[in-house]
This record gives structure tokens, C-alpha cells and sequence, in this order.
């Protein structure tokens, strides 16, 4: 398999409606012998990214519900119903209780869905590495949305959660994510032993994005 690049589009006014679409065509353009690349759009996007545009897309939450009286949840099975590949959980701005965590990545599993749990220290990498998930994405909160990457900031600390994954779930892969934005960042995530990084704002908010994922791929 090759690294993955999964780019969070947030809810960043610049990918919300019709502007999301156009978003994930030009991202879809971008193609690379090395990297995989995926999308997590605006919720509300996901079936019409999924169905319009040949990228993987994974969503940017779920609950642990399935069909029945849960007003304004978002089920897995819905969302898989939608196209989408995976889901990313516990993020940092969508925090989840542990007992929730556990719910919602056994049942996204029972769907068939691959699963990002985001862990913002290495404490949480410990535990959530315990759920077995596809890949943990280990993002230190304050890093998220700056100029300063988790990379350059905390390379130490990469190496160490590669270690304890490797440890706890070997088939468990870790992607980086905060503040990357430069083909730097990417290539010494790589070499510190991510399986590759999750990003926002350097793409979602660029005004070329597609440039900025090629410049940062090359
Ligand atoms: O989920 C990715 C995210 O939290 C990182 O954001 O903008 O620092 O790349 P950003």
C-alpha cells in the first residue's frame, strides 16, 4: 500500500457547497505513483464527493448508531451507504468519550468501514492503539492550524508512537497530522515510520491546492 495523504476538509467555508465539489475534482486531478491520496469533505458532501469524484473519501465523524430513533445522528452505515471508505474518530475538535470510542469504532468495523482514530498525546495513543483501529493519526492539539508542524516540532515523539503502535497493534498504521505543509514535513513523517499525514488548512485554504499537494508530493 502506498503512504496515505488525507487531507480534512473541515467545515472551511472554502470547500462548502458547491465550492467542496470543485475542491475534491481538483484534488482528484493530482496523481501520484507514490502517495495515495483521500479526501474527508463537509458531511453533507460526502455522497456527492463519493459518487462525482474518484478519490477515496472518509468521513469526519460518525456516531455509534445504527437505524432507528436517533435524531440528528451521523450512522456508519449510512455514511458507507454514501461511498465512504472510512471514518475519521475522536478528532480533536470532535472529541469522544473512551466507552463511545470503543461503540463507534466496533461498529464502523462491523460495516466495513477503515477507521482514523485521532489521538492528541501519547498517553491517548496508548489507549486508543488497544481498539486495533487502521491507522492513528497522533495530533497535538496545539499544533493544529499553525505553521509549525507536528513533524518539525515533535519528531521525538513520532518515533515513539510508531514504536508503542507497533507494539500494541502491529497492523495499526500512524499518520501525522498538525501544522503540516511542506514536502519536508511529509517526507520525514515518512522516515520517522508514519505511514503518512493528515492535513487541513496548507491544502483546504490554499488558492491552488492541487499546486500545493504536487509541490508537496514531489
Ligand atoms: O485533521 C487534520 C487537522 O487537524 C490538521 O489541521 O490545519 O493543522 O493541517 P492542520
Amino acid at each position: 500500500m502506498k503512504p496515505l495523504i488525507l487531507i480534512n476538509c473541515k467545515t472551511y467555508a472554502e470547500v462548502s457547497g458547491e465550492k467542496g465539489i470543485r475542491f475534491a475534482r481538483k484534488i482528484a486531478t493530482v496523481r501520484s505513483s507514490k502517495y495515495e491520496i483521500a479526501v474527508a469533505p463537509p458531511l453533507l458532501l460526502l455522497r456527492e464527493v463519493a459518487q462525482k469524484v474518484h478519490i477515496p473519501v472518509f468521513a469526519q465523524h460518525v456516531d455509534s448508531d445504527e437505524y432507528g430513533p436517533h435524531t440528528g445522528q451521523i450512522l456508519p452505515a449510512e455514511v458507507k451507504e454514501a461511498g465512504a471508505r472510512g471514518v475519521i474518530l475522536n478528532h480533536s475538535e470532535r472529541k469522544l468519550g473512551f466507552e463511545r470510542l470503543v461503540e463507534s469504532v466496533k461498529l464502523c468495523k462491523k460495516k466495513g468501514l477503515e477507521v482514523v482514530i485521532c489521538a492528541s498525546s501519547v498517553a491517548e495513543v496508548k489507549k486508543v492503539a488497544k481498539l486495533k483501529p487502521e491507522y492513528i493519526a497522533y495530533e497535538p492539539a496545539a499544533l493544529i492550524g499553525g505553521d509549525v508542524s507536528v513533524v518539525s516540532a515533535k519528531p521525538g515523539v513520532i518515533g515513539d508512537v510508531v514504536k508503542i503502535v507497533k507494539r500494541v497493534s502491529a497492523q495499526t498504521r500512524v499518520l501525522c497530522g498538525a501544522g503540516v505543509h511542506t514536502r519536508e514535513d511529509l517526507q520525514t513523517a515518512i522516515r520517522l515510520g508514519a505511514f503518512g499525514v493528515l492535513l487541513a488548512h496548507a491544502i483546504v485554504k490554499a488558492r491552488d491546492p492541487a499546486m500545493v499537494l504536487r509541490k508537496m508530493m514531489r
